[in-house]
Formats: C-alpha cells, structure tokens, sequence
C-alpha cells in the first residue's frame, strides 16, 4: 500500500478508499484480518515520509493487517534516488512474500 504524503499525512484518496474497506467489517476476516501489508510512502522531505509512513502503518493496524516490520520512504525531492531506496523497496516485498508463505504453511 503506498501513499504521497501529504501535510505529513496520507492522501484523503487512500484514506477514502481504506474507509471502503468498512463493508467487510461483519465478515469472519473483516478489514485486512491476516493480511500483510506493506507500506511505501512518497513525500518532498523526509520529516513527512516519517510521519505519513507512520500514519500508514497505523491505519493498517486500525484495519487488522500486519503492516510489515520494515516500511520504504521515497524521498520525491532527493534525484537521482539513492540507491538504498531500491534495495529497501525490494526488502518491503519479500517480506510480504514471507508473511504470506508463513501463513499458506500455517493454514
Ligand atoms: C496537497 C499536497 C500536500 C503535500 N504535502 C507535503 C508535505 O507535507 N511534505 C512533503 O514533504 N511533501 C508534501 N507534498 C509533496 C508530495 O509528497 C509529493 O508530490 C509526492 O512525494 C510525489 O512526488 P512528485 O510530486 O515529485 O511526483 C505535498 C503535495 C501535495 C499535492
């Protein structure tokens, strides 16, 4: 799941479209009930990335997902990207990947 951050926040188009989410609240999973999920957020200045990663992370626990250990920060401004962001893009989906399989193993 991934967001720009905006005001050190999410976007009101994420959160409109996680407020959906509230028609699978009287299901036997409700919201992200054993999900992993793995938070991506794009902002201008790292302060933002912090705090809207944050605010990510929070809203997927409000949800009932497992937001995974490690969470990304693009920062939009910093061009060419550092090369880190790639490796820690990529770490966010493994472990996503892990999450899953561990589950699959588990059921
Ligand atoms: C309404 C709005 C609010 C924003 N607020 C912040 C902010 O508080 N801090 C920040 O670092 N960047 C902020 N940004 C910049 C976005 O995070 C940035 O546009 C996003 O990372 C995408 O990067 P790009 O515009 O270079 O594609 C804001 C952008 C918009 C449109």
């Amino acid at each position: 799941m991934s967001s720009p951050g905006y005001h050190g926040g999410i976007s009101g188009l994420l959160k409109n479209a996680l407020d959906y989410l509230e028609v699978l609240a009287a299901e036997p999973r409700p919201y992200l009930h054993g999900k992993a999920v793995g938070c991506i957020v794009a902002a201008a200045g790292w302060q933002a990335g912090a705090t809207s990663l944050m605010s990510l992370r929070s809203t997927v626990h409000a949800l009932r997902g497992w937001p995974t250990a490690l969470g990304a920060v693009v920062n939009s401004s910093a061009k060419p990207f550092d090369p880190k962001t790639r490796d820690q893009l990529s770490t966010v989906g493994r472990q996503v990947l892990d999450f899953a399989r561990a589950r699959v193993e588990l059921c």
